[in-house]
């Protein structure tokens, strides 16, 4: 079932990430999507504080992908805005959704066929008559796994 949050500043952005990381387990895969300056990269900082990743994440906008390896577990963290189509398979996008990490993939419709079946998807949405900190947040779990994990997210908020 897909859950609907309303995020109110930047800040409530990260903390929802941090929450979400305390359930995430290796092989998990959070697809991340909206337009430019969504909060994406934004969610995604919060996500490495709370798997105990110290080193600041920066946009892997340029570098497709960057590595975190001090946490809980690996973060792999992908922009796949500039891949050219295919890509996925020089970049190693199977390799890592199937290693020891969570791996969350910004723009992943440029990826859409190179994907597993089950993820977690988040949407980011500005809408500019609620202000300009304003952010909608689509949660879409698919499978089993998603599915219990949002479950306890929402429980634990
Ligand atoms: N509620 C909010 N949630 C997330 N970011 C917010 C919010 N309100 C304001 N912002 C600001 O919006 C910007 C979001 O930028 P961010 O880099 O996270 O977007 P992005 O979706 O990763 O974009 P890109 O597609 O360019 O990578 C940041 O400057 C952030 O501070
Ligand atoms: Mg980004």
């Amino acid at each position: 079932m897909k859950k609907i949050i309303q995020l109110n500043s930047a800040a409530e952005t990260t903390h929802l990430g941090e929450q979400l990381a305390d359930k995430l387990q290796p092989g998990d895969l959070l697809l991340l999507d909206g337009d430019l300056g969504a909060g994406k990269t934004t969610f995604t900082k919060g996500l490495a504080v709370g798997l105990g990743i110290k080193r600041p994440v920066k946009s892997p906008t340029f570098t497709i992908v960057r590595e975190y390896q001090t946490g809980r577990m690996p973060l792999y963290h992908m922009d796949v805005y500039r891949l050219e189509n295919g890509g996925g398979d020089e970049l190693g996008l199977e390799e890592y959704i199937n290693g020891d990490g969570v791996v969350v993939i910004e723009w992943s419709q440029f990826v859409q066929e190179e994907l597993p079946d089950n993820y977690l998807k988040l949407s980011f949405r500005r809408d500019d008559t609620q202000g300009e900190n304003y952010r909608q947040l689509i949660i879409e779990p698919f499978g089993k796994h998603y599915e219990d994990l949002i479950d306890q997210l929402i429980e634990d908020k």
